[in-house]
């Protein structure tokens, strides 16, 4: 499988909405508050994959779409999805108005999901540049404070009529968007997970499979009404050690080191715990990829130390922990965050154009040469 449309960069062309569809998105207000989800912007990227070739994506009314009782990923589920954020432009450094963060370690990160669900890959430029245009055609929704952004959420899914148990041999490829409020703004309850698991080896922990999700909601469900916000998983095989959240990388801090546990089959390879290892030697951080045991955690908190843990991710950027939980009835509260603020605020920074990064993590849209 194969992409057919393979340009240089800027050389995309992305059939744009209508004039009717952007004097829609001019006579919409940001609802107050904005939350997550709770406006969708009327312009979506629409694509689809037929006869073994990507179409060029276009620019349509948010709509739903016609899908056949039998359509291959309500069955099989053969779908994956990104999540991704473009930011309203608060500094000087760039001349765009808003700046998507590592685009193109999503889109990488999204054809690796795809591959991984024998999908055929997208363009990285055709996936970069329909986000640019997205958001260009939907700049009034781009909230602008700081910390709030327009999330935004790639998806491919098997497009087939047919219920063999084989992969698609169409697909959809979608982009819709949502302005959308920071994440856990306040610190989060974290539920250790011990009955079930979320990766096994050389399955799909490693990318981001809708199935993935779904396969937690049983267990977080029952959670939320106990005030808990967050699974923390455990390794399949041991039981042993963290390996992240649902949603989110983790970290620990302890012994004057941050700590992340090191990528393999079963963790996702977030776009933001890489950036935070990035950024630990400019910000002075000891920071290490290593094993963390789950008794290392509980046993250092329940001696007292001072210790931090946190998650990472696009929605939420940084989360800290307050206090941790498991189905024995363990209800442990964590000392006041430390670092995980600090870091929060500088990768915010980052996001929002007010510091500098390195090269490619702040995508000016709109900057790049139209055709
Ligand atoms: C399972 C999982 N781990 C980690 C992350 C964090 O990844 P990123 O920082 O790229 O958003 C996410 C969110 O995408 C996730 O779903």
């Amino acid at each position: 499988m194969s992409t057919v449309i393979n340009r240089d960069a800027g050389s995309v062309r992305i059939a744009p909405a209508s004039e009717e569809l952007k004097a829609g998105v001019e006579n919409l207000t940001l609802p107050d508050p904005l939350g997550f989800g709770n406006l969708m912007t009327p312009i979506m990227a629409l694509a689809y994959y037929r006869d073994g070739s990507w179409e060029t994506p276009r620019l349509t009314a948010l709509e739903p779409l016609r899908l056949a009782p039998h359509t291959q990923a309500l069955h099989y589920g053969q779908a994956i999805f990104e999540g991704m954020k473009a930011y309203r432009n608060l500094g000087s450094l760039f001349q765009s108005r808003s700046l998507l963060f590592r685009p193109y370690d999503h889109a990488n990160r999204f054809n690796r999901s795809a591959r991984r669900l024998g999908m055929p890959p997208i363009d990285e430029e055709v996936f970069v540049e329909t986000l640019e245009q997205l958001v260009a055609h939907v700049d009034k929704l781009v909230p602008n404070k700081f910390a709030q952004s327009l999330y935004l959420r790639p998806a491919m899914f098997g497009a087939t009529d047919h219920l063999s148990v084989t992969p698609s041999t169409e697909y959809c490829f979608v982009v819709v968007a949502t302005p959308s409020d920071a994440f856990f703004t306040t610190p989060i309850k974290a539920w250790i997970e011990r009955r079930y698991s979320r990766a096994g080896a050389g399955g799909t922990g490693c990318v981001k499979a809708a199935g993935n999700y779904a396969a937690s909601f049983a267990a977080a469900a029952p959670l939320r009404e106990q005030g808990f916000h967050q699974l923390l998983w455990l390794d399949a095989n041991s039981r042993t050690y963290l390996e992240e959240f649902t949603a989110m990388n983790v970290f620990i801090r302890w012994n004057g080191k941050l700590a992340t546990p090191p990528l393999s089959d079963t963790i996702l390879p977030g776009i933001t715990r890489d950036s935070l290892l990035a950024l630990a030697e400019p910000l002075g951080l000891d920071m290490e990829e290593r094993a963390v045991a789950v008794n290392e955690l509980l046993d250092a908190i329940r001696a007292g130390a001072d210790i931090e843990l946190f998650g990472c991710g696009t929605g939420a950027v940084i989360a800290p922990v307050e206090a941790v939980g498991d189905e024995s009835g363990l209800r442990l509260c964590l000392p006041a965050p430390t670092v995980a603020p600090t870091l929060r605020k500088h990768l915010l920074d980052i996001h929002h154009g007010l510091a500098p990064a390195p090269k490619g993590w702040q995508w000016p849209v709109g900057t790049r040469k139209q055709p």
